[in-house]
């Protein structure tokens, strides 16, 4: 049994300790939030993931999983600890915020460095870092502590909504450091900790796999941006974007994820690491022709639906609009760089009285949307939402959204105009029941 320690318990930080542990690990998390820890304690989840909260309760049960607010001496007994804080996005310069992970270096280092005699330690980076972060946090540490350290830098790809499973089956693992021998280390831990016969391990300089992270965010985002431009042509030329994604996706070379068209990405990571990445390659002299493109695609593309929306109402003052979802996307309570909550926002700021749903994210973004408190209702159904609506709009891709009776919230519009923000109806029924539908991209065609 191995004793590891994690600090910043954040959407990573929990869900890589919770996996750990489960994997009869030892594991102590820390985080100077003592409202989080004392939730945890108590064995509720302070942000909703499918199987998550199960396992920290299971795991508390087992004595697997302890919660601090600092890094005490028993944290400290981990060979292996990992940094897991938040690197958020500086609004002002769209730069990543890396003082939580200086931070923790310098308290880290400060910490070790008391302890005098014991053995090497493995500090495992998994923030979001730009290249050359993760030495600068080597650095710092060593300094404080006045010794050394092994130092890995170990991303982490895990979606939100189905974070708990992309951890136990990761598509790779992969690995930045300067010597093997922890790299060793960590791969047994790993391969103790996934639910697959043979882990793809990828070992790369600690700059490439910093970059590794980045690339594979901005890849992803620039699939979504290229489907969403496509879309845009097939309205100009009456074709069906869900037909071209699917005859595109096809090719193997390609593939079908990520190919569908919408009000565009958010989230915590997309917008964040776009940004960020455009700045570093700007830092090293480099104009990311494409990636600049990649973004403007993506601000462009809710304001098109917005004005989609105002063109066909005839303005929006005044009138009231459904809204069925405000996460950034399905299955999670998170309204981080919300798609839905942006237009929300250009929806009440325009005068329009907005009824919203949605099954998880209602109470986040509540605080979010707090200055149009007078201008939107919440409603706990679908339903609710629909009642009295001069149209109706989808704005998170739930699923629970897919089943929705059309027949009945027909009955109860005030006019039956739907804007499907996410292909996510069937199109077909909702122009046979006499919707006047309007999808992204001619879905429906
Ligand atoms: C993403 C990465 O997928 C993950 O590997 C990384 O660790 C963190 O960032 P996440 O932000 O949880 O994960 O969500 P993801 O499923 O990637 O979706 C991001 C955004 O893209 C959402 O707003 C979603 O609605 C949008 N999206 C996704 C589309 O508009 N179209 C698609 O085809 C896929």
């Amino acid at each position: 049994m191995s004793k590891v320690s994690v600090i910043g318990i954040g959407y990573v930080g929990l869900v890589t300790a919770v996996c750990l542990a489960d994997a009869d690990n030892k594991v102590v998390c820390i985080d100077k939030d003592l409202n989080k820890i004392e939730m945890l304690r108590n064995g509720n989840s302070p942000i909703f993931e499918p199987e998550l909260e199960e396992l920290i309760t299971k795991n508390i049960e087992k004595k697997n999983l302890i919660f601090k607010t600092e890094i005490d001496d028993e944290s400290l007994l981990s060979d292996t600890i990992f940094i897991a804080v938040g690197t958020p996005m500086i609004e002002s310069t769209g730069r990543a915020d890396l003082s939580y992970v200086f931070n923790v270096a310098e308290e880290l280092g400060t910490r070790l460095g008391s302890l005098k005699g014991e053995s090497l330690k493995t500090i495992v980076l998994k923030s979001t870092v730009p290249p050359g972060t993760t030495l600068k946090v080597k650095k710092i540490i060593e300094s404080k502590m006045n010794g050394s350290i092994n130092i890995v830098f170990n991303p982490e790809f895990l979606r939100e909504g189905t974070a708990i499973k992309d951890t136990f089956y990761p598509d790779r693992i992969v690995f930045g450091a300067e010597s093997e021998e922890p790299v060793e280390k960590l791969k047994t831990i790993y391969k103790k900790m996934v639910k697959q016969e043979n882990p793809q391990f990828v070992s790369a300089s600690i700059n490439s796999a910093e970059l590794i992270k980045y690339a594979s965010n901005a890849f992803l985002a620039t699939k979504i941006s290229f489907i969403n431009e496509i879309a845009n042509l097939c309205e100009l030329i009456g074709a069906n974007v869900g037909d071209v994604a699917e005859g595109v996706g096809l090719d193997k070379r390609i593939g079908k994820s990520f190919l569908n068209a919408g009000i565009g990405y958010g989230g915590s990571c997309f917008p964040k690491d776009t940004r960020a990445l455009d700045h570093l390659a700007g830092d090293h002299g480099h104009v990311f022709q494409l990636l600049k493109a990649v973004i403007d695609v993506n601000n462009m593309q809710k304001k098109r639906f917005v004005n989609k929306i105002k063109k066909v109402l005839d303005g929006v003052e005044g009138k009231r609009i459904g809204v069925l979802g405000l996460a950034f996307k399905q299955d999670t309570d998170d309204v981080r760089e919300s798609i839905a909550i942006d237009i929300v926002d250009s929806l009440a700021e325009a005068g329009a009285k907005v009824s919203a749903h949605d099954p998880l994210a209602e109470k986040n973004a509540k605080v979010i949307l707090s200055k149009h408190k007078n201008s939107i209702v919440y409603c706990d159904t679908p339903y609710d939402a629909a009642k009295k609506a001069d149209a109706l709009i989808i704005a998170t891709e739930w699923d629970s959204f897919k089943k929705i009776d059309l027949e009945k919230i027909k009955k109860s519009m005030n006019k039956q105009i739907i804007f499907d923000g996410r292909n996510m109806l069937d199109a077909k029924e909702a122009v046979k029941l006499g919707f006047d539908y309007h999808s992204i991209g001619g879905y429906g065609n």
